[in-house]
């Protein structure tokens, strides 16, 4: 909405020479309480209020014509026929006047005031004007374009993100200080919302940015675009990914040698789903580097068990424990399956006890690793009563440890579950919390005795 839409096009006007008298009867004539005065060619010199009208009586001031009482041109606030009247209330309001010439190329061509753009409640004028009132107090900042682009409409917090006065923004193209904004020119093209876009501005600061198309009488009239800076958020989320990366790169150089790496990385694991009815799992997603992923995530549990004391108990060797780690799945062969695809574990994944005892082989043979690894990767899949009777005692508690890091990893990577470890002695406690909470549990394993207990949500104990 604009000034030329709702402005009072018979405005009273009198030259400069017209006499108190003279004033007097325009003003009644045309049932205001202005006057404009205007000079021969039409051009605007100034206006005389029904208060300049009465103070000039009251000071006996009768004989003085209007171009000297009048409030001069240079003086006085106006608009043109294409301002927004939205910038037209936030002048008057804010200077506390109550009326505005109207004026093209310097000739007036008509009048508004304040009740009158009060009172205009139709339209989407009050509509912007209450979502404002509501808005200016939020903390995300607020932005209405109209469908020709210019700004009707933006409150404190949009100012304050971008250093901008209202009076130099309002009513005027959106591009010239939110040039980058692209959702805006999307939503008034094609009329439909653009929810959650990160927008960046071209001093590199990250907004996130919701923008809805604003309709009346089921036309597009404009869009209302919300925003916050999240520039914070994401240099803590771009400092995430770079640890990773390092903590990935870490990792790669205590592999033995790219072979290793590459198998690793072009082993997938798959996330599923289990149907109980059938028996048979569904994949629902696959990880490309799961053979990877699993390791890094094994000695990432490792690290942390590391730093909770558990390398100074007896019987369990940091090194030993890092290198069948490492080793433990590079034998694994996994079967290539597609996404949504439901079949029987039992006949697609080769029995796990195969994958440990080719794994043991190739760290053997190949890279000539102690005996101590070899076992480790060997039984890693075993249950404790079906390891030979010449499974060396003292390795128990590392082999223990191994599985239960396995079994952790996998927790991570599969199920992408949030682990906690504390050490008490010879006792693990462990905090498994998942996406899914029937497999929420906390189990507590003496690596000495192999006594373990679990505690699930239904369970309370099981030994
Ligand atoms: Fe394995
Ligand atoms: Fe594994």
């Amino acid at each position: 909405m604009q000034a030329g839409d709702i402005m009072v096009k018979d405005v009273p006007a009198v030259g400069p020479e017209a006499t108190m008298p003279e004033v007097a009867q325009a003003m009644l004539a045309g049932k205001t309480s202005h006057v404009l005065i205007t000079d021969k060619d039409g051009r605007l010199l100034g206006l005389m209020s029904g208060y300049d009208l009465r103070r000039a009586v009251a000071e006996g001031r009768l004989d003085s014509t209007a171009g000297e009482l009048m409030t001069p041109r240079d003086k006085l606030y106006t608009a043109e026929p294409e301002t927004p009247l939205a910038a037209v209330a936030e002048t008057l309001t804010r200077l506390k006047l109550t009326q505005m010439p109207v004026v093209q190329e310097e000739k007036p061509v008509g009048y508004l005031n304040l009740d009158t753009i009060l009172n205009y409640t139709s339209g989407e004028l009050s509509k912007f004007r209450q979502a404002s009132l509501i808005l200016e107090t939020m903390r995300e900042g607020l932005l209405v374009v109209d469908r020709e682009f210019r700004i009707q409409e933006v409150n404190p917090a949009a100012l304050q993100f971008f250093d901008l006065m209202a009076e130099e923004i309002l009513g005027r193209d959106y591009r010239l200080f939110f040039g980058y904004n692209q959702p805006i020119g999307e939503v008034l093209e094609k009329g439909e919302a653009l929810i959650n876009v990160e927008v960046e501005d071209e001093k590199g600061r990250v907004f996130l940015t919701n923008t809805v198309p604003v309709s009346y009488d089921s036309a597009l009239i404009g869009v209302i675009q919300t925003f916050t800076d999240i520039s914070q958020r994401k240099a803590i989320q771009r400092q995430l990914l770079k640890t990773t990366e390092e903590l990935d790169k870490a990792f790669a150089l205590t592999l033995p040698n790219s072979r290793v790496e590459y198998k690793l990385k072009n082993t997938p694991e798959y996330r599923d789903i289990f149907l109980p009815d059938e028996g048979l799992i569904e994949i629902t997603e696959i990880i490309n580097d799961g053979g990877y992923v699993h390791v890094v995530n094994a000695l990432k549990v490792t690290a942390d068990l590391n730093d909770k004391g558990i390398m100074a108990l007896p019987g369990i060797d940091k090194d030993i424990l890092v290198q069948a780690l490492i080793f433990h799945d590079v034998g694994k062969s996994q079967p290539l399956l597609k996404i949504g695809q439901i079949v029987d574990p039992d006949k697609v994944f080769e029995d796990s006890k195969k994958h440990a005892e080719r794994s043991a082989e190739i760290v053997r043979h190949s890279y000539g690793r102690p005996d101590d690894v070899v076992t480790l990767i060997r039984y890693h899949h075993h249950k404790q009563d079906e390891l030979p009777d010449d499974f060396p005692r003292y390795l128990l508690p590392m082999w223990r440890l191994v599985k239960i890091i396995d079994g952790l990893s996998a927790a991570i990577t599969r199920r992408q579950a949030k682990i906690g470890v504390s050490v008490n002695g010879t006792r693990l406690i462990i905090v498994e919390s998942n996406a899914h909470p029937t497999y929420n549990r906390t189990m507590e394993i003496d690596l000495y005795t192999g006594r373990k207990f679990v505690y699930t949500e239904e369970q309370t104990e099981s030994v």
